[in-house]
């Protein structure tokens, strides 16, 4: 009973947004496990097959032998770093496929938020541009804010109009400006 009432939610949730042309989707954001390895290697090789060589918000997955990187998200997320504070690395999943990366550094001390921001992401080159990281971003902040943060700082390269667009539709308000090595980035604010 409760099951079909949630679902009657989402659906009516889904007709509401597409209307406005947003889509809302229920996703599932996990850390990642030891039974994970090939899904992540299938979305590694995704963006790999779309001419990618990085892969945003992985934490340098591609290069580490993977149960100690699976080792290394967990630790991140229960007892931290004294660097960087404890993150979270969730995968974000719509029903049952890898769609995207997210990196929450919550505890970040603010030098290096100024740096690095607050929030990484990236979304697989097959199902951009249908909302999902402006889906992700929203459920980071909401992670933020749980965890007691009241301004987020989003940093992206200001070429990177897909990313800033997302930042924007989240509430971001452009703060900072820095040149390094020709690259323009942009830091972005969002107040909770
Ligand atoms: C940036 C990225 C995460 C966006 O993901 P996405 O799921 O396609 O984003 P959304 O569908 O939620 O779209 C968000 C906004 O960006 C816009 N957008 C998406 N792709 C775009 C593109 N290539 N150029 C310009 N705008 C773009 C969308 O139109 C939307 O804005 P609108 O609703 O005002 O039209 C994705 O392109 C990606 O993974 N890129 C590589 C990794 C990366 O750059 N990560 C961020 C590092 S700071």
């Amino acid at each position: 009973m409760i099951k079909w009432y949630n679902n009657s939610i989402i659906l009516y949730m889904k007709k509401l947004f597409r209307d406005r042309e947003y889509e809302v989707y229920n996703m599932i954001y996990r850390l990642p496990n030891v039974n994970d390895k090939d899904m992540l290697h299938e979305y590694i090789q995704e963006h790999y097959d779309n001419g990618e060589t990085s892969i945003s918000a992985s934490l340098e997955l591609a290069t580490s032998e993977y149960g100690e990187w699976v080792e290394k998200i967990h630790r991140n997320a229960l007892v931290g770093d004294e660097i960087w504070g404890k993150s979270l690395l969730y995968l974000c999943i719509d029903e049952g496929k890898l769609i995207g990366l997210l990196n929450i550094r919550y505890e970040l001390p603010k030098y290096l938020a100024e740096k690095y921001g607050h929030i990484g992401y990236g979304v697989r080159p097959s199902e951009r541009k249908k909302g999902y990281a402006t889906t992700m971003l929203r459920h980071a902040l909401s992670v933020c804010k749980e965890k007691g943060i009241t301004q987020v700082i989003l940093g992206c390269y200001k070429d990177n109009l897909a990313s800033a667009a997302t930042i924007k539709k989240n509430g971001g308000v452009l703060i900072a400006e820095t040149k390094n090595e020709g690259k323009v980035s942009q830091y972005y604010i969002v107040k909770l």
